[in-house]
């Protein structure tokens, strides 16, 4: 049976970035969960002694915290400084890119509203960017319910699509006087799913590998579903199954954007014992 790797997969730029400044800070704790691998916040921990802190409570005094890819809000960094210890920021500059686009725009007089799930980590960092009037919403009817003002300006979470982005800001220009329209959405998680699908429809049989609370993973495993119907979602090389091989020629891996590399070449290592 052949292996073969989705052309785009695993760790986006963010969360590489993250991993290597938590690397290149032993001892220190970081605020919320690093990635949404549990097997990679272990390793930080062995080789590291990056701990975790759930909440800024549980950050010590004096203690070296690491902000993670979504960000903080502001009074939230406020509160982190103030408890003495370094902050190292390891917020994705595609995340800190629409928390200063929205505090330029805000301090300018703008309303502004983000496309995004206002419960997300993300964006409540966003939002706290403001210093006026700030809305986040998930669709056109939610937007029509606001009362907007005449100058707005318009960013997306990171990991939302162009083509409902659009729908969002073809409601407003014809509705307000100046619309400020910035293109904040990341293409990471894109480029794997597109990768996904594309192998997918080749494959006799898909493994997905990822946290099973990670959403991109679960995402991916939506997608190869679709094309190949055995398609599986594990999160360590203990959950394969010889049987899931028999008689394919051809296995197609991808992986979330949480997912290490070492995880993955251990999945495959493993695939190829199986001599099927
Ligand atoms: Fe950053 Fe995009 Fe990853 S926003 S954390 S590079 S998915």
């Amino acid at each position: 049976m052949e292996i073969e790797l989705a052309k785009s997969y695993g760790f986006c730029f963010g969360v590489k970035r993250a991993i290597k400044i938590a690397e290149e800070h032993p001892g220190a704790s970081t605020l919320g969960p690093l990635i949404h691998n549990n097997m990679e916040i272990a390793r930080l921990k062995k080789d590291f002694n990056v701990s975790l802190a759930n909440s800024l409570e549980e950050v010590k005094e004096g203690q070296a915290t690491v902000i993670r890819t979504h960000g903080i809000p502001k009074n939230d960094l406020k509160k982190l400084k103030e408890k003495g210890g370094e902050v190292i920021d390891a917020t994705c500059p595609f995340v800190t890119k629409p928390q200063q686009i929205v505090e330029e725009m805000s301090e300018e007089g703008y309303d502004i509203v983000i496309f995004g799930d206002v419960n997300h980590p993300e964006i409540k960092g966003v939002m706290s960017y403001a210093t006026g009037p700030v809305h986040a919403v998930l669709s056109v009817e939610e937007l029509s319910r606001l009362h907007l003002r005449e100058r707005v300006a318009v960013v997306a979470q990171t990991t939302r699509k162009i083509e409902e982005y659009n729908k969002i800001v073809n409601y407003l220009v014809p509705r307000h006087k100046e619309v400020r329209v910035f293109n904040t959405i990341c293409n990471a998680t894109f480029e794997n799913q597109d990768a996904a699908r594309e192998l997918a429809r080749r494959a006799d049989v898909m493994v997905v590998i990822g946290g099973k609370q990670s959403s991109n993973t679960k995402q991916l495993y939506t997608i190869c579903k679709q094309y190949c119907p055995d398609t599986y979602h594990i999160e360590s090389k203990e959950e394969l199954e010889p049987a899931w091989f028999a008689g394919k020629k051809l296995c197609g891996i991808t992986a979330g954007a949480s997912t290490p590399e070492w995880i993955i070449e251990e999945i495959i290592g493993k695939i190829r014992e199986f001599k099927v």
